[in-house]
């Protein structure tokens, strides 16, 4: 079943559980978040705009995965992560998209609130439901590696008056996460104060960005704070590197297709481990 995510969430929000949304870039890895829901959750794939430039663009890559969605039994989204070229967003949203995150974080509030209400309404065109980002989140690793700080948390006064003024579907909140890697044994802290003053005043739908390695309990925290959509795509990419790194040492006759249809698997165990922890098992209908 192919659908956006405003009904989704609307429905985790009622009953208190979050959707597992999961980094995906290709066919094969969009279908092993698929398949991972097959144990009766719903799920949203997460495809980041950088990964849709430069892989396969979405004229190619969209309707595919939409023919894999349609074809499951639990309902799929399909969401544009970190959308910040509107243009391009555009195009996702023509190809057939169900949702796109507007990421316009890296601009004042107003001028956030301007290019996402802009967004919002051209997403209704399509019927498509809309994200975005209020404060921002660090990346643990690489180059620019710089962890979420205070001054990156959310305001919650800033994401109720957005929320109001620009009729989002789900607001991602900053409040301890950072994207990527963390070190070996750093478990985050989470400020769920931040997710629980934003939900009540709002009642709105929620997101936990960079949700690999965050901890089990920080997870269940916050969902009963009020978050409603969890990411996770380093953890998911992990568990296939992994496996594809040691499998020919391990197993010489391995033949490329089936290391590259057997990669994917190996991300699956991953992906129903978060969908355990977010509350969705069973929730599909
Ligand atoms: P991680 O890769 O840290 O799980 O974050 C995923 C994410 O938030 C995508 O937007």
């Amino acid at each position: 079943m192919y659908q956006s995510m405003k009904g989704m969430l609307a429905k985790a929000n009622a009953e208190g559980y979050a959707v597992m949304a999961i980094n995906a870039f290709n066919l094969e890895t969009a279908r092993g978040v698929i398949k991972a829901a097959e144990v009766n959750a719903p799920i949203i794939i997460v495809l980041l705009q950088d990964h849709v430039m430069s892989f396969f663009d979405c004229d190619i890559l969209t309707k595919p995965i939409v023919k894999m969605a349609e074809q499951s039994p639990v309902p799929v989204a399909i969401n544009l992560d970190h959308g910040h070229d509107i243009a391009h967003l555009k195009r996702c949203l023509h190809e057939g998209f169900s949702s796109v995150m507007c990421d316009a974080s890296a601009y004042d509030a107003e001028e956030n609130a301007r290019i996402t209400r802009s967004v919002v309404e051209l997403a209704q065109i399509y019927g498509a439901s809309v994200e975005a980002e209020v404060g921002n989140m660090g990346c643990a690793e690489g180059a620019d590696a710089h962890f979420t700080d205070d001054v990156m948390y959310t305001d919650p006064d800033v994401a109720i008056d957005f929320i109001k003024k620009t009729g989002i579907d789900a607001l991602a909140v900053s409040y301890g996460s950072t994207h990527g890697d963390y070190p070996e044994g750093y478990v985050p802290t989470f400020h769920f104060d931040i997710v629980e003053k934003i939900k009540a005043a709002t009642g709105a739908a929620l997101v936990l960005h960079g949700g690999s390695g965050a901890g089990d309990d920080n997870m269940r925290r916050s969902v009963e704070a009020g978050i409603n959509k969890i990411n996770v795509g380093t953890d998911y990419m992990i568990a296939q590197r992994e496996f594809v790194a040691r499998s020919p040492a391990e197993n010489p006759g391995y033949d490329y297709p089936t290391l590259v249809q057997d990669s994917w698997k190996a991300g699956i165990d991953t992906i129903k481990h978060y969908i355990e922890i977010s509350g969705s098992t069973g929730k599909a209908r």
